[in-house]
């Protein structure tokens, strides 16, 4: 059981859409795929037309409940919770629930963090095997990106990073020069700089509001193609594909 962080200390960097689209992509690849929402927002479980349904993640945290199964092959989830936002205690909730999910036998579980490091955040990363973070390839958003290294480093020295670049748009200048940066600090701040970039795509953004992953609500679209390559590249990379 792989457990993978979705984390960005800057808001709207694609976190939710990451977990949700690269989650769906993954099971559709016959691996086993747990997604659990950390975040009191629920972007994630709306993303799949559960926001609602319980157990909650809260619920999973102090009561042991077992994930939902959702209507795609191989993918689960434990929805979100808006308590989540009260989640304060400093007990070692997150050892005891994780493990609680061993005799499921996930391949891969991947945890959409909330835009902070609050407790989910920090326990999520002190718990987990790697780390990946989405950015916005724009200098500015750059600045947030580091500042999550920092922190995740601060929480966990040795984790593996992964960088994807998220509503990516090849175009632009300032995409070239963020670019660019992203590749020279990799080996300052150690991280690896994934080599699939998910493209600014309408029918990814669509796809949340049709409660369902792009790779069903639209199995051509540019998003579509872009996170069943990333599944591929990140398998891989984690030692779980081929
Ligand atoms: N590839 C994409 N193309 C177009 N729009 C996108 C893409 N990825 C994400 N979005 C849109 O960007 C917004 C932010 O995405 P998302 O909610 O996934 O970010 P987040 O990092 O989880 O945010 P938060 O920090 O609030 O949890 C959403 O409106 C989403 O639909
Ligand atoms: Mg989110």
């Amino acid at each position: 059981m792989l457990k993978v962080s979705i984390f960005n200390f800057k808001g709207g960097t694609g976190k939710s859409t990451t977990a949700l689209n690269l989650g769906a992509a993954i099971a559709q690849l016959n691996v086993k795929t747990l997604l659990i929402d950390l975040d009191g927002q629920r972007t994630l479980s709306f993303g799949l037309g559960l926001d609602g349904r319980e157990p909650t993640a809260l619920q999973w945290l102090t009561d042991k409940a077992e994930p939902i199964a959702t209507d795609i092959k191989n993918l689960w989830i434990i929805p979100g919770d808006i308590g989540l936002f009260r989640l304060t205690s400093e007990t070692d909730l997150f050892i005891k629930s994780l493990n609680s999910l061993i005799p499921l036998d996930f391949d891969v579980v991947l945890m959409d963090c909330p835009p902070s490091l609050g407790l989910a955040s920090v326990q999520a990363i002190l718990n987990s095997d790697r780390v990946l973070i989405p950015t916005l390839c724009e200098p500015a958003a750059l600045k947030g990106m580091s500042e999550a290294i920092g922190l995740i480093r601060g929480e966990n020295q040795s984790i593996p990073i992964e960088v994807v670049r998220t509503r990516y748009r090849s175009r632009l200048v300032l995409t070239r020069e963020a670019d660019d940066l992203l590749i020279e600090s990799g080996e300052d701040l150690n991280y690896r700089l994934l080599h699939t970039v998910i493209p600014e795509n309408i029918q990814v953004a669509e796809s949340i509001a049709q409660q369902s992953p792009v790779l069903t609500y639209a199995k051509t679209s540019l998003g579509a193609k872009a996170y069943k390559s990333l599944a591929k590249e990140v398998l891989k990379l984690w030692g779980l594909k081929k």
